[in-house]
């Protein structure tokens, strides 16, 4: 691993997770980098559709799809990801990513969430508790078996500690035998570090 960033940490699985031809979604696009990541992945064949309630943010995204030639690979909505499977709907080519096969799994890879507020910009515009699990639930309905769901949480400071809280009390009672959760920790870091974790649809 080049560095220990917990977006590092989170990009080493998703690097061996998404593939040519593979359906994906950044579900906070912010400054767009793990939404470029997802595109180099997925390759032409492949689709990433990316979220954000900001304009900025999704202006910076599509910025830096278009500056690395990978704005055909992207679709950037902005709009929240508790209201993703309606925005999917209305795109004829991000329907499919809705599609399910007959034993009810998804078709999406990869869906990336690093919570928080956008680098830079306003604190509060920060992903919320409430929303961010509606978005989760929403997300889980539409990987595919083996497909994986990064999540970067923070909290202390700003961010508080109400959306780390819900967010793990959610995971922690994520049905056993449909989803593997396994959440990491920065363990001998002072002060609230970020919490990494992985969602597996099994
Ligand atoms: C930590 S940043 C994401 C960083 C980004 N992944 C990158 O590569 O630069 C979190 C982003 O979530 C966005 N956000 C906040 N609430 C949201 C929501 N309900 N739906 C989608 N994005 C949201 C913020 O505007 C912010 O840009």
């Amino acid at each position: 691993m080049e560095n220990y960033q917990i977006t590092q940490w989170c990009h080493y699985f998703i690097r061996e997770q998404v593939h040519e031809g593979d359906f994906c979604i950044d579900a906070t696009c912010g400054n767009g980098h793990d939404t470029l990541l997802l595109c180099e992945l997925v390759g032409d064949s492949g689709l990433v559709a990316g979220f954000d309630i900001q304009k900025e943010a999704v202006e910076k995204t599509e910025t830096r799809l278009a500056e690395t030639g990978m704005n055909g690979r992207g679709r950037i909505f902005c709009c929240g990801h508790e209201k993703m499977k309606e925005q999917l709907l209305q795109h004829e080519d991000c329907r499919k990513m809705l599609e399910q096969t007959a034993d009810g799994y998804g078709k999406v890879s990869c869906i990336v969430f690093n919570f928080g507020y956008l680098p830079g910009g306003l604190h509060e515009l920060a992903t919320k508790a409430e929303t961010s699990v509606v978005a989760l639930e929403e997300s889980l309905t539409i990987l595919k078996r083996g497909g994986i769901i990064s999540l970067c949480i923070y909290s202390g400071k700003d961010s508080g500690f109400e959306e780390r809280d819900a967010l793990l009390e959610y995971l922690k009672n994520l049905d056993r035998k449909k989803y593997l959760v396994i959440m990491s920790s920065y363990y001998n870091r002072p002060n609230h570090p970020p919490i990494p974790g992985l969602i597996i649809r099994i």
